[in-house]
């Protein structure tokens, strides 16, 4: 199946690849979250578990016996190394780590692919509910193949929100607190799930109808923004500019209250 570097690969067969790896990563968890697993501390309120080791390797296998050639950037690993390449593998094996850890429900794996430095596939796949959110770049988002599209909500008065805080929430100032009150006050809703990727999946499948985080990683949003473009959604970053899954902010919505979100991020609370 692999092809020479700088070949283009069908969409069709990159889905198809990065589906068997979201499935086998997803059984991996679910093997882990009934026989247990171990848990060791990257810092004080980081964890990592043996599960994402084992789900991370699973991904790459599975991606490198299909495309020997293209580099992978895993959260546990860091970049694999191989030659220089069209393509892009950004993935997080465990999303929602500390969900797992706890025996919460509410984790995933995320698989993005780039072509020339564009996002273009998505797949997360939540083994708990046996939900699979795909998209292709052009062809619209599925969720267990059934298209999805974002919500009509058009003001914060009637919108549920969802946000999630960085692991380094207690060391700096920038730890999206401030946010997180000026936004309760808002909307009619606010959750924090724990899960970014799924995050940005239930915000194309209408069920939230915005997001933002302060600090998140590639591998947090590469499939998710792929999924919610999709689905018709909008995502930049607080200044409303173009959104790179290697800039750390997020904004992300069903495109209708985008603006009132920016607003409310942009607005200088600052006493006077
Ligand atoms: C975390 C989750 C969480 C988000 C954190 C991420 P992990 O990823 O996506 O929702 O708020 O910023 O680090 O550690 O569970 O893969
Ligand atoms: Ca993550
Ligand atoms: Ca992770």
């Amino acid at each position: 199946m692999s092809l020479p570097n700088g070949e283009d690969i069908p969409l069709d067969t990159i889905i198809s690849v990065a589906t068997t790896a979201a499935r086998q990563a997803g059984a991996v968890l679910t093997e882990c979250s009934r026989t247990g697993f171990r848990i060791e501390h990257k810092q004080i309120i980081n964890l990592v578990t043996d599960a994402d080791h084992r789900a991370e390797q699973r991904i790459i296998d599975v991606i490198h016996d299909a495309f020997p050639t293209h580099p992978v950037l895993a959260e546990e690993r860091g970049l694999t190394e191989e030659p220089p390449s069209r393509y892009k593998w950004v993935i997080d094996p465990l999303d929602g780590t500390t969900n797992f850890a706890h025996g919460l429900p509410a984790y995933c794996v995320s698989i993005g692919v780039e072509c020339d430095g564009r996002g273009i596939i998505g797949v997360v796949y939540d083994p708990t509910r046996e939900e699979l959110f795909t998209a292709q770049i052009g062809h619209g988002a599925y969720l267990n193949g059934v298209p999805i599209s974002v919500s009509t909500t058009d003001q914060l008065d009637r919108a549920l929100l969802v946000t999630g805080f960085a692991y380094n929430i207690r060391e700096t100032p920038n730890n999206n607190l401030n946010y997180f009150a000026r936004f309760a006050l808002k909307v009619q809703g606010l959750r924090r799930t724990g899960t970014a990727a799924l995050d940005l999946c239930y915000v194309a499948a209408g069920r939230f109808d915005g997001f933002w985080e302060v600090a998140l990683n590639p591998w947090d949003m590469a499939a998710g923004v792929v999924i919610l473009r999709e689905a018709g959604g909008r995502v930049t970053d607080f200044a409303g500019n173009t959104h790179s899954i290697y800039g750390q902010e997020l904004v992300a919505s069903n495109g209708l209250i985008h603006r009132a979100m920016l607003d409310l991020l942009q607005e200088d609370v600052t006493p006077s």
